[in-house]
């Protein structure tokens, strides 16, 4: 017989060491998205909970971000680049199909060894991602992760369109992920629908428009009613079931960072979770917008930066979006 194939010994968990997040500095009132989509500041309001999204420069590319977020994690984590064994980029808009976000953050952060990849998994993704890198942790193949959601969606969207120019914005969210005797990150529970991709897609693929002289550039489209349905019906049993596979109950939860969506959508998942009133819940996206894969890094950033979560208590992530995907777990706070 040949040579048998040896393994790393396993892990019991891993856990978040740290956040950080990055804000671009131009802030879009409702005021200034409302003129070509022939809104108004209380429209919006209403019907997203939005108030102010941020835009980054036009100079400012998605790994700049990645790379202001990312940073500010490792120093929090207090551990060395070089000691990031793998990078995880969460994003839907690096506009390069390839080399990947991930290959040019590791090398510009200083994670000179780690492995690099992106994750497409929309609004999904940062939730996939930390999946990943708890599942690789805890088989021994990595040690530290750094799981980054970023978007750059202003360079997706059309702002004459009414479904969608209002919701989103720009920004990018980080965590560091390491080897823990108990296990802070609980399974994830994901999936997609594909069936359902037409949902939120792009106006046409980049081999189409290259066909077509005289279309416009592919930009972000959404079917919002569809969204907003799938979203209320789905979305609560999705957490439920990543409650259930960490073995906690809604009333153990200290914080509830859903992706930021919608506000509409977050209250509705609220409901029907019957969340207890102790639970801080995650409501970024009055000043940040929808930023996709970012939303969910970003939201913990600021509950932690605003001292209305304590390091050491739970908290239920859930993203969903395009595909139509979703990723949830239970983690402990960093
Ligand atoms: N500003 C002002 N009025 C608008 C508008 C806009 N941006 N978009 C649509 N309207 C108007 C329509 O013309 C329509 O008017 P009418 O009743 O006089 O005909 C009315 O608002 C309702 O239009 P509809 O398209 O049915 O809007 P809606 O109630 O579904 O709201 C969304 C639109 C996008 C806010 C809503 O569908 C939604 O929140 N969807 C989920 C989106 C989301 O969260 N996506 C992120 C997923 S990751």
């Amino acid at each position: 017989m040949s040579a048998t194939i040896s393994l790393p010994g396993t892990r019991a968990g891993s856990t978040l060491l740290s956040v950080g997040s990055y804000r671009p500095a131009r802030i879009l009132t409702n005021d200034e998205v409302a003129g070509p989509i022939d809104s108004s500041d209380e429209w919006i309001r209403e019907r997203s909970g939005i108030v102010t999204r941020h835009f980054a420069a036009a100079d400012e590319s998605v790994v700049d971000m990645a790379l202001a977020a990312g940073s500010k994690a490792i120093a929090a984590a207090g551990i060395e680049p070089s000691s990031i064994d793998l990078v995880l980029v969460a994003t839907v808009t690096h506009p390069y199909q390839t080399p990947s976000a991930a290959a040019e953050l590791a090398h510009r952060i200083g994670a000179t060894s780690a492995g690099a990849l992106d994750v497409a998994a929309a609004c999904a993704g940062f939730s996939y991602a930390l999946g990943l890198a708890d599942s690789l942790i805890r088989t021994g193949s990595s040690t530290h992760v750094l799981v980054v959601g970023v978007e750059k969606l202003s360079d997706f969207l059309d702002m004459h369109d009414r479904g969608s120019a209002f919701i989103f914005g720009d920004g990018a969210g980080a965590v560091v992920v390491g080897p823990s005797d108990v296990p802070g990150i609980g399974p994830v529970v994901w999936g997609a629908d594909g069936g359902q991709k037409d949902a939120i897609t792009m106006t046409q693929s980049w081999t189409e428009y290259r066909d077509a002289p005289g279309e416009t550039y592919p930009t972000l489209v959404m079917q919002g009613q569809q969204v907003f349905r799938w979203a209320v019906g789905e979305i609560g049993k999705v957490c439920v079931r990543a409650l259930e596979a960490a073995g906690v109950s809604a009333d153990d939860l200290d914080a509830f960072v859903p992706h930021q969506a919608n506000m509409r959508i977050t209250d509705a998942i609220v409901r029907s979770l019957k969340l207890p009133e102790h639970v801080v819940i995650a409501r970024d996206i009055e000043t940040t917008g929808n930023t996709s894969a970012a939303s969910i890094p970003l939201a913990l950033d600021r509950l932690v930066e605003t001292g209305q979560v304590s390091s050491g208590g739970l908290a239920l992530f859930v993203g969903f979006g395009a595909g139509l995907a979703y990723s949830a777990q239970v983690v402990r706070l960093p």
